[in-house]
């Protein structure tokens, strides 16, 4: 290729991106990063102002707390590196890696844990490799993309059934399961972006009818849901059905990480198969510490205020601490977010794809730091906006 046809090949192609730019800012799609001044306990900074974060996953309040952080470093004396320098397998690991990985099979009940580097790597890794070339998938409609990416990666067929549709899963059941190997059913407990329940009692019931393997993705619900925190497998006393629970550490815990625990053929399986856990460099040691001392220190502390926060969510109407609030029109649900922007309140507009198209929302999650008040006062003025 000569000097002059290479140079408009590339403004042609920059021209192209520009114009999926041009596009996305046209329907109130753009996505980019804010410049926020800072964050601590309910608050975050923005523009000089102080707001009351309504969309943050930092539920129990344990990030962006300089007095949690501060006791950390503390018990820790600085004795665990800001660097792991190698995948797991290699030689990124050392004893409290596995002591976390303990801790959580030991919470559960479960034979074997996994970590992985967050909830992302976790529905990748694993949702690509548990079903091979002859097996299928089951999975919900509105499960994260993280599931959707894995089972995109997977060399097995997958079908999404309707959200939370129990009925039309079964269907599904009876005229796929035959045609396959192993079969998977997944979904959600807590669903990110709607903050409704998966039907566990009747998942559970249709995996074991029809000889399938049930993924649970707990991120939402871990630290946040149970007696003790496990999530809703737990409130609903069916831990021992489920066959994989991921969690997150990135979100209740106010760490960064996840984890899948269940049985030890299951999790070798995925220690052997998961791409995304074998060929990415361990999270650091500090990570893996912080989220250890959060889960045995101060999670156990913390029913009361997790039991009010839900409470909260179902008086507004949720059957949890996410409340979506249906705006319907990308700029008309940006155009809310500003009205509470002005009003003290940060919140997020949640547009497609995230959300199916005409059902762009905010998404108004709660923390145990956000009061009654508060929530109410800012529902009421995304009402008086509509
Ligand atoms: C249901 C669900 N699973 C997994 C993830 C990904 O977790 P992480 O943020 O740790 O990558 C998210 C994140 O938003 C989620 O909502």
């Amino acid at each position: 290729m000569d000097i002059s046809s290479l140079l408009s090949y590339i403004t042609d192609m920059s021209e192209n991106y520009c114009t999926v730019l041009e596009n996305l800012k046209e329907n109130s799609h753009f996505r980019y990063i804010r410049d926020f001044e800072g964050k601590d306990e309910k608050y975050i900074y923005l523009n000089g102002k102080k707001l009351i974060n309504l969309s943050s996953n930092n539920y129990l309040g344990f990030a962006d707390n300089r007095s949690i952080t501060g006791e950390f470093l503390n018990y820790s004396g600085c004795g665990y590196s800001f660097g792991s320098a190698s995948a797991r397998l290699l030689t990124g690991t050392l004893p409290v890696y596995k002591e976390l990985e303990n801790l959580i099979s030991e919470m559960f009940k479960k034979e074997k844990t996994l970590l992985f580097n967050s909830g992302y790597h976790a529905n990748v890794g694993i949702n690509s490799s548990i079903a091979g070339k002859g097996d299928v998938i089951f999975s919900d409609k509105l499960n994260h993309a993280s599931i959707i990416d894995g089972m995109k990666l997977s060399e097995g067929k997958f079908f999404r059934y309707p959200h939370n549709n129990m009925e039309a899963l079964e269907k599904l059941l009876i005229r796929e399961r035959k045609n396959f190997k192993n079969a998977v059913i997944v979904s959600e407990s807590v669903f990110s972006m709607d903050g409704d329940i998966a039907d566990l009692n009747k998942l559970t019931e249709l995996k074991e009818k029809y000889n399938c393997i049930l993924i649970l993705d707990e991120a939402h619900a871990f630290g946040v849901f149970g007696a003790n925190g496990l999530g809703v497998n737990e409130t609903l006393g069916l831990t021992d059905k489920i066959d994989l629970i991921v969690g997150t550490f990135g979100k209740a815990i106010g760490s960064t990480g996840a984890f899948v625990t269940g049985n030890s053929t299951l999790i070798d399986y995925l220690t052997n198969k998961a791409r995304s856990f074998i060929f990415s460099t361990a999270l650091p040691p500090i990570n893996i510490a912080f989220s250890k001392w959060i889960i045995e220190n101060k999670l156990p502390h913390t029913f009361e205020k997790r039991m009010n926060m839900l409470a909260a969510g179902r008086k507004a109407g949720s059957e949890s601490h996410i409340i979506p609030v249906v705006i319907g029109g990308n700029k008309e649900t940006v155009d809310t977010c500003d009205v509470l922007f002005h009003n003290g309140y940060f919140t997020l507009p949640i547009r497609p794809p995230t959300v199916p198209e005409g059902t762009s929302r905010l998404r108004l999650s709660l923390t145990t730091e956000i009061n009654e008040k508060e929530l109410f006062d800012a529902i009421s003025l995304v009402e008086q906006t509509k």
